[in-house]
């Protein structure tokens, strides 16, 4: 039976980027043997502007029947005033926790090829392969109570609830167990248990977890001011790293860029049984949007996560991740990691060149 895949481009650079990735797809598909059916719809402003809401029912019933989807990006300057009930980015959190996305993978690889493009020492970063597990339906991102309210004094306050409960963290951690397994067997868990009960409990369970079931896997904990240190500091001590929705969401960003450019980083946001969404961990981009200056390969490098985390197809992901080094290799580069001696191309010629290297 052939694979039903949900593409939803959203905003801003999203389209662009999706365009070369459903290259990638179709090329598979008509030259591999990859049996999937591909269904588009709209997410984010793009479907605030067109349905009134950023998750229309519509395709949130299309992504309940998809095996996997495939996400550009959401947001934009053009939404910002909007109420926050309604914006762009309530699309994104909406699939994620409607379709209980709990587990968030954000590999920060670095491509030998670019080792140039980060700003941080080559030393430091050549080699460089972590695997950010970050939990993504849970923690102050969905906690209630949340809100701004009017005090009697009438002063406003801001209010948002850090809350996790034991299946929670224990499920992350077993999905950063698992993943530990097939690659160095080292989890560091990041919290602020000096500070924070909530995630007290998080360095309680996860410490539970791996004590009774993972023994074979090596799991340290770090406070997450000292984990955004050490990511700067010595990137390298890491394996995977598990942590809670907010902290992951800001360290990915920070270990995105030890490995030269954002606009080169995949990620899966995994449920229970595997179905999937992903998406480069990148943002919209507004002011690059229509210029066909964004980098397609983070988006295209999330389609080599899907055939492998969703389709069971670990060789075509090898495909593309083949094809990817294979442009880097012939000095292909997109604004974001071009460096001196290297030729400067735009997004569409960036995605036909992958799509040739297949
Ligand atoms: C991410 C993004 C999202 C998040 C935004 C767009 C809601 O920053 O996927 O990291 O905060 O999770
Ligand atoms: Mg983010």
């Amino acid at each position: 039976m052939s694979k039903n895949i949900l593409i939803l481009p959203g905003d801003g650079i999203g389209p662009e980027i999706v365009t070369e990735a459903v290259k990638v797809l179709a090329t598979l598909r008509d030259n591999h043997g990859l049996d999937i059916e591909m269904d588009e719809a709209l997410v984010g402003g793009a479907a605030y502007d067109a349905a009134g809401h950023p998750l229309p029912e519509a395709t949130l019933e299309l992504a309940r029947e998809a095996d996997a989807i495939l996400l550009g990006a959401v947001g934009g300057t053009k939404w910002e005033s909007l109420d926050i009930s309604v914006r762009p980015e309530k699309g994104l959190l909406g699939l994620r926790s409607e379709l209980e996305l709990f587990a968030n993978l954000r590999p920060a690889i670095l491509y030998p090829q670019l080792a140039g493009a980060s700003t941080l020492k080559p030393e430091v970063v050549s080699g460089l392969d972590i695997m950010i597990v970050r939990e993504l339906t849970g923690g102050i991102y969905f906690g209630q109570p949340r809100g701004i309210r009017e005090l009697d004094n009438g002063i406003k306050q801001g209010f948002n609830t850090l809350v996790y409960a034991e299946p929670e963290i224990e499920r992350i951690a077993r999905v950063a167990g698992d993943i530990a397994r097939k690659r160095n067997s080292r989890v560091c868990s990041v919290d602020k248990a000096n500070v924070l009960e909530c995630t007290e409990l998080w360095r309680e369970v996860t410490t539970a977890v791996f004590e009774k079931d993972y023994s074979d896997v090596a799991l340290s904990h770090m406070y997450v001011d000292n984990a955004a240190m050490q990511l700067v500091k010595a990137p390298k001590q890491f394996d995977v790293m598990v942590t809670t929705n907010m902290f992951g969401d800001i360290l990915s960003d920070c270990a995105a860029m030890l490995t030269g450019s954002i606009g080169m980083l995949p990620s899966a946001s995994l449920d229970a049984n595997s179905k999937g969404m992903y998406e480069p961990i990148h943002g919209s981009a507004p002011d690059i949007a229509g210029q066909g200056l964004a980098n397609p390969l983070a988006t295209i490098l999330s389609v080599a996560m899907m055939l492998r985390y969703s389709l069971d197809e670990p060789k075509m992901a090898e495909l593309i991740e083949n094809a990817v080094n294979k442009v880097l290799d012939d000095g292909l580069r997109t604004p974001d990691i071009m460096s001196e001696g290297m030729k400067q191309v735009g997004t569409e010629a960036m995605g036909d060149a992958v799509v040739a290297a297949l």
